[in-house]
């Protein structure tokens, strides 16, 4: 007897970086909304967890565990979902990664480890799925980028750089991909309490010497227009607008989920 649930799927949809954070809130919320969903990430615990998740949401669930700047990576998690779902209808490119150095003291391991996964793995993955949009004449594609790609942020550089990038892949890709009819659009997310935003806190904190750890926290979400830091789940619902229920028209644009902190 099949043990795959009996609902239908609504659309097929990749999530990469879904083993927690944001990428495992986004994918749960499209589960709910009745896509299946593959689940892309290098920690296979956070991944199985999130499949588990989709499941009892009702919904199919693939595990593609992996370093997903490897060479092939993004082209094989494309076609992991084709082979199991025949096609691919919805891509989130959420991975990130992000080290904090001072600028004068950069290693050339964390630049090209950040570029790697958050501007070349992004590339890739917006051309394998967005050549089977094409052949489908439909899909979408949503780019997490952030605030810091239009700040001065000298601790952060390679980080905001390679969001910067994301940026201008999302509006090329855009453009490549519109006379088939598939969108393309980035979303920023404010500042969210998830594992990377909290590590990437500390040592900045650490780097600016900063011992009162609480306090500097706060003097960040103070910075905020709205007060807060937003919760995930606000941004992922914004992130499965863009992907299910945006308009046919929207493509090349940037969504701000930042409670105003990107207003400029
Ligand atoms: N948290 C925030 O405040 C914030 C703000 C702006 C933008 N963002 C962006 O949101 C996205 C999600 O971040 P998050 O805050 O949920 O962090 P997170 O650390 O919870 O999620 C990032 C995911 O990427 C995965 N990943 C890292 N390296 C990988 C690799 N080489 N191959 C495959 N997977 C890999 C991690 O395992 C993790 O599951 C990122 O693109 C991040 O830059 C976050």
């Amino acid at each position: 007897m099949s043990t795959e649930p009996q609902t239908a799927i609504l659309k097929r949809a990749l999530v990469t970086g879904g083993a927690g954070g944001l990428g495992r809130e986004v994918a749960v919320q499209l589960a709910s909304r009745g896509c299946a969903v593959g689940i892309a990430d290098i920690n296979a615990a956070g991944t199985a967890e999130t499949a588990r998740l989709v499941r009892e949401h009702g919904a199919e669930a693939a595990e593609i565990v992996g370093d997903f700047t490897l060479e092939d990576a993004p082209d094989a998690a494309v076609q992991a979902i084709v082979d199991r779902w025949g096609g691919i209808d919805v891509l989130v490119n959420n991975a990130g990664y992000g080290v904090i150095e001072p600028f004068l003291d950069a290693s050339y391991t964390s630049w090209t480890r950040t570029l790697a996964l958050n501007v070349t793995a992004l590339a890739m993955a917006c051309k394998a799925a967005g050549r089977v949009m094409r052949d489908q004449r439909s899909g979408r594609i949503v780019n997490i980028t952030s605030p810091g790609s239009r700040m001065a942020l000298p601790d952060y550089t390679a980080y905001t750089a390679s969001k910067a990038g994301v940026d201008s892949i999302t509006r090329a890709a855009a453009v490549a991909l519109a006379p088939y009819g598939v969108l393309v659009n980035s979303l920023a997310p404010g500042m969210m309490d998830t594992e990377m935003q909290r590590s990437t806190e500390i040592d900045l904190a650490r780097v600016n010497g900063r011992d009162d750890l609480q306090a500097f926290l706060d003097e960040r979400t103070s910075r905020v227009p709205l007060g807060r830091r937003a919760e995930v789940s606000e941004v992922a619902g914004a992130v499965v607008w863009l992907c299910l229920d945006a308009p046919d028209y929207m493509t090349a644009e940037r969504l701000n989920m930042s409670g105003g902190l990107d207003k400029d």
